[in-house]
């Protein structure tokens, strides 16, 4: 079976084209970061427009790169995420699979990213930790198979993701804050500031990162921002979140007996928290799968492993168009369940 996928969550554009037997014969992405830069955020009803503009050549681009054969199936972004972004892929997707008459499906985004490591040469055994790190969600799961998900812990608050985007916005980094900050705390110095590790304290496997950002707006208020000061914080605000993350997975792969953990999502392309999970987690004797750092952030070629497998199961959903601003990752069935 052949998939091709569509991703239109947020502020990406992608498409990609995989084969069950040769793999992924295509993807391609288009960031509308610029678009969006000078708001300082996402534009809901500008990344709509923008996606509309975009998807087709991008369906295009795709399907030439795989050598122009058919496809099977279309799996598309159906949620959790920007309603009129996803209803954008949804409406592409539903009618390229109505008139080429194949089935199409809607796949969860955070599957999508759960899944994202099987791309690699050397994909994670089940079962597993998952830690899944993005802009919105920060969550700790059990993965017992693909549509097996047990939450072992989530944010009470603010995602790791939001917490690197809100405190690069009050350091004065521009849109996307979280690769920015990254950058810029590798010229600071450790133990200049020492922000709290939320919630490492307490036992139990949830995470709170709201109270970073008030730690960080009392370090900078009253005070001259000159680059080594912000340099300085920046490394303090990434010490403190990746500490917080590597000590809940820890605990959550001793309290699951688990070897393996998987990290995805955004934040799994900071390398700072690879690192050292690779550095803690192979203290234990565990071992700890990434997807490879351009599968980290958004993109479709995690659509279609998602989109392939349950496709293959026989999955596949009505003509109406539809899509899910909300929709729990827990509600999802086990794939040939
Ligand atoms: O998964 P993703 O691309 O989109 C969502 O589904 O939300 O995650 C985006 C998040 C943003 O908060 C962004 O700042 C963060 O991932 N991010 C990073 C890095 N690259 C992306 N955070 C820290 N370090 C990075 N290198
Ligand atoms: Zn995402």
């Amino acid at each position: 079976m052949r998939v091709l996928a569509l991703e239109s969550s947020c502020d990406e554009s992608a498409a990609a084209v995989l084969d069950e037997h040769r793999g992924l014969l295509a993807h391609e992405l288009f960031s509308q970061v610029e678009l969006h830069r000078i708001y300082g955020g996402v534009v809901p009803e500008l990344a709509s427009r923008d996606h509309v503009q975009r998807l087709l050549p991008l369906v295009r681009q795709v399907l030439a790169q795989a050598g122009g054969e058919r496809v099977d199936g279309i799996a598309y972004t159906a949620g959790p995420g920007l309603i009129g972004a996803l209803l954008t892929g949804a409406a592409l997707a539903r009618s390229l699979a109505f008139a080429w008459d194949v089935p199409a499906l809607g796949v969860h985004h955070l599957e999508g990213h759960l899944l994202a490591p099987l791309l690699e040469p050397d994909p994670p055994p089940f079962p597993h930790v998952a830690l899944l790190v993005s802009g919105g969600h920060t969550l700790l799961i059990e993965v017992s198979g693909i549509g097996r998900y047990r939450e072992l812990g989530a944010s009470r608050d603010d995602a790791a993701g939001e917490a690197f985007d809100k405190t690069a916005k009050l350091l004065g980094l521009g849109y996307p804050g979280g690769p920015q900050l990254a950058q810029l705390a590798g010229s600071g110095r450790t133990g200049a500031f020492n922000f709290p590790r939320p919630m490492l304290d307490r036992p139990g496997l949830e995470f709170s990162f709201s109270g970073l950002k008030t730690a960080v707006l009392h370090a900078v208020q009253g005070r001259e921002l000159t680059p080594a000061l912000r340099a300085d914080i920046a490394r303090g605000v990434e010490d403190a979140i990746v500490d917080t993350l590597i000590g809940k997975s820890l605990r959550a792969l001793e309290e699951t007996d688990l070897q393996v953990l998987v990290v995805s999502g955004g934040v799994s392309a900071n390398r700072t928290l690879r690192e050292r999970l690779r550095v803690a987690v192979g203290a234990r004797g565990a071992r700890v799968y990434y997807p490879r750092i351009e599968f980290s952030t958004d993109n479709a070629a995690m659509i279609a492993v998602a989109g392939l497998a349950r496709l293959k199961a026989g999955e596949h959903d009505t003509l109406a168009i539809g899509a899910r601003a909300q929709w729990p990752l827990a509600s999802l069935t086990a794939v040939g369940a």
